[in-house]
């Protein structure tokens, strides 16, 4: 018997608009006046005011709050939070992708607390005695079916010019998350491919990570990459094809719920160096680094991956046999996807050269929450050569 624990937030709804799911989840908490934080993408699809009006409409004060950028900044947060203050707020929701809903989990937290955020970084570090009052209470619309944040206690914030730091502890679980599909039919389609990665990445690494993989998260995380499987080359064909934004959004969301228990790994450690020092969008630099970060892992500890072979491409699998090949199955599949969602993985499509990889990899190195959950050792040497290959 092995023991595990999980966590995930306590309320969901799927399909249900998301003016009436917000409605009623803030009504539970008693709540009369809301901070929605959004960015200027998300309001100026028209996503954000038909849903103000409604919960206006429904007797709420609400203030839109749309200063956020992609990657946000650790200034861009507390600026959010002073704007917080200023209107009182007693509920934050988080809606858009991974950037506006991970400001608002810290908005929620940071509203009251005498902790600054520069000592909330790390792994449950947050000093519960030093929030008097507990956070606000917090929902999340996703818009994105991409980082999953709407169920992950996680909120990732760039600091300084070049470094991603977390603050990765459960009181960032929302209290609410409503997930409505009709959201993220106008998202572009190359959002749609690196956001859609990005999920296939949490479901990947959470099924093999080295600590604290268990029996839900690995049934999270294959339903997942099924889901996401099926509704990426669909999504990416017609945008408008709600089933397939639909099994998108309930992939990331199910991925999400895997990692947020069984954590992401080397991936996206080299993901984030190239988010903070290149701007590359979260999902795109993911995608850069999969598969030679696939192949590095594989070498030592194929079976997983010969598993999820057997999951997702079940004839290749079976034809190639052994465990090596079918890992390799396994990786040229999601290789194959990245091409056909039109994504050029190579790091030289966004301007890195030869001679940026050495900083690259030292700052890889620095990301030991995410490195110690890698199925194989990750090195220097390692993180030099797998950029190399990503070049
Ligand atoms: N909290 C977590 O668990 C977690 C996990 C992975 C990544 N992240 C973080 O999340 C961030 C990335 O989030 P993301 O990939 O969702 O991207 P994002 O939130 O940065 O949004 C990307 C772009 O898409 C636009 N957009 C969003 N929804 C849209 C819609 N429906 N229609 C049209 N445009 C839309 C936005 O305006 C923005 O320009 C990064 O900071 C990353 O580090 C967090
Ligand atoms: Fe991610």
């Amino acid at each position: 018997m092995s023991e595990f624990s999980f966590q995930t937030v306590p309320s969901l709804t799927f399909g249900e608009p998301a003016a009436d799911a917000l409605a009623s989840m803030v009504a539970g908490v008693g709540a009369r006046r809301l901070m929605l934080v959004t960015d200027p993408g998300v309001r100026g699809a028209g996503l954000v005011d038909p849903v103000v009006a409604a919960l206006e409409t429904s007797g709420l004060t609400v203030a839109v709050y749309d200063d956020i950028e992609a990657d946000p900044p650790e200034a861009k947060v507390l600026a959010a939070v002073e704007a917080a203050r200023a209107f009182g707020a007693e509920a934050i929701v988080g809606f858009g992708g991974g950037s506006p809903m991970d400001t608002a989990k810290l908005v929620a937290l940071l509203v009251r607390a005498e902790q600054p955020l520069s000592e909330m970084y790390g792994v449950a570090q947050v000093d519960r005695s030093r929030i008097p009052g507990g956070r606000l209470p917090l929902f999340q619309v996703p818009t994105t079916a991409g980082t999953g944040s709407e169920v992950t206690p996680i909120a990732i914030v760039t600091v300084g010019a070049e470094i991603k730091l977390g603050v990765v502890d459960p009181i960032l679980y929302a209290d609410g998350a409503g997930l409505d599909p009709r959201l993220t039919t106008g998202l572009p389609p190359h959002v749609t491919a690196h956001t859609g990665i990005d999920a296939m990445v949490h479901a990947i690494e959470a099924y093999t990570t080295k600590l604290r993989k268990n029996p839900l998260s690995d049934s999270l995380a294959r339903q997942a990459l099924q889901l996401l499987a099926r509704g990426l080359p669909r999504a990416m064909e017609d945008g408008s094809d709600l089933s397939a934004r639909g099994d998108m959004l309930l992939g990331a969301m199910l991925a999400g719920q895997a990692f947020a228990n069984a954590p992401v790994a080397a991936v996206h450690a080299l993901a984030y160096p190239i988010g903070a020092l290149f701007h590359v969008p979260h999902g795109l630099s993911n995608t850069q680094v999969l598969t030679p970060v696939l192949r590095f892992n594989a070498e030592t500890n194929p079976g997983l991956y010969a598993e999820l072979a057997d999951l997702l491409v079940p004839g290749q699998a079976a034809r190639a046999g052994g465990s090596a090949d079918r890992a390799a199955a396994f990786i040229d599949f999601m290789a194959q996807l990245t091409a056909d969602c039109g994504v050029d993985p190579r790091l030289r499509a966004v301007g890195i050269s030869h001679n940026d990889l050495p900083k690259l990899a030292e700052d890889a190195m620095k990301q030991t929450r995410l490195l110690q959950n890698n199925p194989r050792e990750m090195t220097y040497e390692a993180a030099l050569a797998i950029y190399s290959a990503a070049l």
